[in-house]
Formats: structure tokens, C-alpha cells, sequence
């Protein structure tokens, strides 16, 4: 069946790609790449982002507030700008916030953030993560080349390099781990190279290890959060790269802390990062916290309950009534309207075909009947927030492909869509309950448990196309 599509893509998609993409929406949770396939609507909002982007690129810094309901898009547009940062030469890390991963802790939650950060390293080569060693190593490569162009000792050249890390707080013990893994570069010394990228991802969790490892005094740990993402932002700009952006999803887990003190420890932090680049302290450094209004909003524990939070914060008083203002740190997830949604539609179809027009398993004509669908179902949660909505459609496609002459009239109808519920708005007092699951391994299992259609717990799914398509398989190796 041949049909043009209305939203003009001409590209065609890379198997794994496209497999990946699908693989992901199908359980629920945003693609790590590839968004570009999918993304509609929040033009302006991109644009905001690509222009910080650019600013931290230039030396520069800034913070923003992602704000949208649950199911809204905040993920999604947390991993398409961080997709655009790697296309601009900054290093990215991210992380969603949980009972056990904060920005300050005592009992190590903080530096467990750390970690995680540091394990999503990306790069351009490296957008899957795990880039960090692949940054020291590039460090470590270009102080040679310009010692053997230069005539210097390399261990000269990395000093001179590493003396801009010494004006910041810890930056003594960075440049000294640095210095030992050029030395286990140098003397092939592998566990030497180990232990270092180990310190950096912040693994040690004694002096003494340390000590005994690296001859180091310091550990990453709780209090120094923040100061080694500033080191790190300096460290990635010295390998080459144009800076860092944090992003930290999950925000919501700060104003679910049940203890006040805790919260407002971590919302100094938050103020501590916001005030660094307001002020333009920071160079190179960009944060992106994506978090519900709630979390923002609520005077009692959100932000707004911290004042010095709230008066930075405060929306722009004139921006209302269709007016924008898309220059202050927070930023306001627009609505997607059901023309966002058909045009996401015919995106997926046009993915699933791995971009190949001639290969779509629905004509226009379908995508409306089932926009209608969802409509009487759901009502427009359908479109404002879609991760049921995306999932049953794909499902559709899944059936349609494997079951050739199957009619999509008789199919449409016959597929369940649940309103989405948002976990977060279940009682606050257990919520100080340790847990290490983050939303999406939450939201994983969930719709593992329902074959990937709702979180609700209405059993009724219609359909259940659950097998891959029998040539997939790159699917073997995929991972989130
Ligand atoms: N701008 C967009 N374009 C295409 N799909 C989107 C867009 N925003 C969100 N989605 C899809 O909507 C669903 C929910 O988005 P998600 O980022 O998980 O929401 P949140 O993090 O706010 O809870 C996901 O399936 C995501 O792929
Ligand atoms: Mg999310």
C-alpha cells in the first residue's frame, strides 16, 4: 500500500533504529535515541533548550525546570535535548532522583547519585553511556600529542593541563587521580587506569580504599556532590569537549521526603545550583530537573516551600493569556494537541515501516478512526498524555504485520486503552520507604505484568501482540 505522509519524512531509519524506538514505546518507557523519529509539537521549547545548549557550549551555564504533568512528555524532552547536547560536543549525564539517589544525604544517597551519573556518562561515540573512561582516556591522548609536537615530558604537559582543576574545592585529588591514570597508561598498569575511573565514578565508598589504591585523601562522597560535577565540567572541557549537561529526572522523589530537614537540604542544593548559574559562576555546566507541578508548585513541599526558591522561580506575571516567556528557568511543558497526536501517529507509522512509505500497514484514514477511538475511551488524555495511547497503537501495528489481510476496522475497535495513573499521587507517608526502583523500572514491570497497556490494574487487554516481528533479530542484544 503506497500513502503519503502528512508530516513529510522522506529519511529511512536504520533497523536497529527503528527497533529500538518501537521496542521502548511498546513498554512504556521514552527511547534513549532516535527521538527525533517520533518528536511532534514543543517547537518553541525545543528551541528555549537548544539555544542553553548552545550557551554552556560557549562557556556558559544554566538551569532548567522541566514542568508537566505525569504521562505528560518531560522524559522525552529530557532525552531528545540531551540527544541534541551530544550532537553539540557536550558530555551528558543523567539519572532519576529516588528514595536512595538525592543531591544531599548523609548515608550515602548522594554520592549514589554520583554514581549513576557518572555511569550514564555519554558522549557522540558513546551515547549509550559508560563514556567516562573513554573521556580520561581522550585527556590522556591529547596531552600526549601535543608533548611529542611540543618536544615536552607528557607528565609535564598533563600538570600544566590539570593546574586549572587546582582552583576548585577537591580539584588537588582529581588532577592527582588523573595523574594516576597516565601513569598506569604509561607504565601499563591497567588496575592502576581501574582504580582511577573507579574514584571518578565515585565507587570508592572509604578514605582507606582510596588511600590504598590511588594514595588519595578524598573520596567522592555526600558533601562533595556538587563540587565534583563542577570538577567534572572543567575535567570534559580539558578533554576536548564543549561541557556537561546534568540532567535529573524523577524530581518528584524531593518532595516526597517525608522529613523536612532532608528536603530542605536538598532544596538548598537545588538553590546553590540555580544561584551558580545565575550568577554565571559556573562555566560550561547546565542542569535539566525534570519534575511534576507538584513538585514545583506545592508550598508546603515543593519548591515554592522554599522562599529563596520560590522568588527565583516565580513565573513571569505577564505571561498569561497566551502570552510566553520561554527565558526563565522554568519551563512549562505546552499541552500536546490531538494534531501533535495524529502527526505522532503517522510518525510511527512511518518508523515501523523503517521509513519505507510503501511498506505502511494503515492508510490515513486509520489513524483518525483511531484517534476516535481513544477518544471515547479515555477522553483527551489520549493526546495530552500518551504513553497508553502510543503503546496500543503499536500494538495494532504488531498485529496488522504478523496477521497479513487482517482488517484494521474490525481490529480498532477491539483495543483497550486505560487512562493513565500516576503512581506518584498514591500516599505521601510510605513514600520514605527505601526503594532503589526508579519510575521506569516501575513502569517496566508494570506493563510487564499487564502486557505493556496500562498501569492501572484492569485486566482486560485485548489485544496481545507481544512477539517481536520473527526477522528481528537485533532485538537479541538490545538494551535500555
Ligand atoms: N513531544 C513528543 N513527541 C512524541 N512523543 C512524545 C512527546 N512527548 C512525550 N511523548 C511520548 O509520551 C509518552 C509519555 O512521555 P514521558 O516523557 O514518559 O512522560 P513523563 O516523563 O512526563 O511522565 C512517552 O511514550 C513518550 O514517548
Ligand atoms: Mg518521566
Amino acid at each position: 500500500m503506497s500513502v503519503t505522509t502528512p508530516t513529510g519524512q522522506g529519511a529511512r531509519i536504520r533497523p536497529r533504529e527503528r527497533d529500538a524506538i518501537i521496542q521502548s514505546l511498546r513498554a512504556g518507557v521514552v527511547p534513549r535515541a532516535g527521538q527525533q523519529h517520533v518528536q511532534v509539537g514543543r517547537a518553541a521549547e525545543v528551541q528555549a533548550l537548544v539555544a542553553d545548549t548552545t550557551r554552556i557550549a560557549d562557556g556558559g551555564a544554566g538551569s532548567r525546570f522541566v514542568i508537566g504533568e505525569y504521562g505528560s512528555g518531560k522524559t522525552f524532552f529530557l532525552h531528545l535535548i540531551r540527544s541534541i547536547a551530544l550532537e553539540k560536543r557536550l558530555v551528558t549525564v543523567h539519572a532519576d532522583l529516588s528514595p536512595d539517589r538525592r543531591l544531599h544525604a548523609t548515608g550515602g544517597q548522594a554520592r549514589s547519585l554520583y554514581a549513576e551519573l557518572m555511569r550514564n556518562m555519554a558522549t557522540r561515540a558513546k551515547p549509550d553511556g559508560g563514556a567516562l573512561a573513554s573521556v580520561v582516556e581522550r585527556f590522556v591522548t591529547q596531552a600526549l600529542t601535543e608533548a611529542r609536537d611540543t618536544g615536552q615530558n607528557p607528565q609535564v604537559v598533563i600538570r600544566v593541563r590539570l593546574d586549572a582543576l587546582s582552583e576548585l574545592t577537591g580539584g588537588y585529588d582529581f588532577a592527582d587521580v588523573i595523574a594516576k591514570y597516565w601513569q598506569g597508561h604509561d607504565t601499563g598498569n591497567e588496575q592502576l587506569k581501574i582504580d582511577a575511573v573507579r574514584w571518578l565514578r565515585g565507587e570508592f565508598s572509604t578514605r582507606t580504599d582510596a588511600r590504598n589504591a590511588l594514595g588519595v585523601r578524598t573520596i567522592v562522597d555526600d558533601a562533595s556532590f556538587y563540587d565534583h560535577l563542577k570538577l567534572m565540567s572543567r575535567f570534559v572541557r580539558l578533554a576536548g569537549y564543549d561541557g556537561l549537561l546534568v540532567c535529573l529526572d524523577e524530581m518528584v522523589n524531593l518532595y516526597k521526603l517525608a522529613n523536612s530537614q532532608a528536603r530542605n537540604a536538598n532544596y538548598e542544593q537545588i538553590l546553590r545550583i540555580l544561584n551558580d548559574s545565575l550568577q554565571g559562576t559556573a562555566s560550561g555546566l547546565g542542569f535539566l530537573f525534570g519534575g511534576t507541578p507538584d513538585f514545583l508548585l506545592d508550598t508546603r513541599r515543593g519548591l515554592y516551600s522554599y522562599a529563596a526558591l520560590q522568588s527565583r522561580l516565580a513565573e513571569n506575571t505577564y505571561a498569561t493569556a497566551g502570552l510566553v516567556d520561554y527565558s526563565g528557568p522554568v519551563l512549562r511543558l505546552a499541552n500536546l494537541s490531538p494534531e501533535d497526536f495524529y502527526v505522532l501517529l503517522a510518525k510511527l507509522r512511518h518508523v515501523y515501516a523503517a521509513g519505507d512509505p510503501a511498506a505502511y500497514l494503515l492508510p490515513d484514514e486509520a489513524l483518525h478512526a483511531y484517534m476516535n477511538h481513544c477518544a471515547s475511551r479515555i477522553g483527551d488524555a489520549y493526546f495530552r498524555t500518551p504513553r497508553n495511547t502510543i503503546k496500543g497503537f503499536l500494538d495494532l501495528l504488531a498485529i496488522l504485520e504478523q496477521n497479513p489481510g487482517q482488517d484494521w476496522r474490525s481490529l480498532i475497535g477491539a483495543i483497550h486503552i486505560a487512562a493513565e495513573t500516576d503512581p506518584d499521587l498514591e500516599p505521601l507517608d510510605d513514600a520514605g520507604d527505601p526503594t532503589s526502583q526508579t519510575a521506569e523500572e516501575q513502569h517496566q514491570k508494570l506493563s510487564a505484568s499487564t502486557g505493556g497497556h496500562n498501569f492501572s490494574h484492569t485486566p482486560a487487554v485485548t489485544v496481545t501482540a507481544s512477539q517481536l516481528p520473527p526477522d528481528d533479530d537485533e532485538l537479541a542484544s538490545f538494551r535500555l
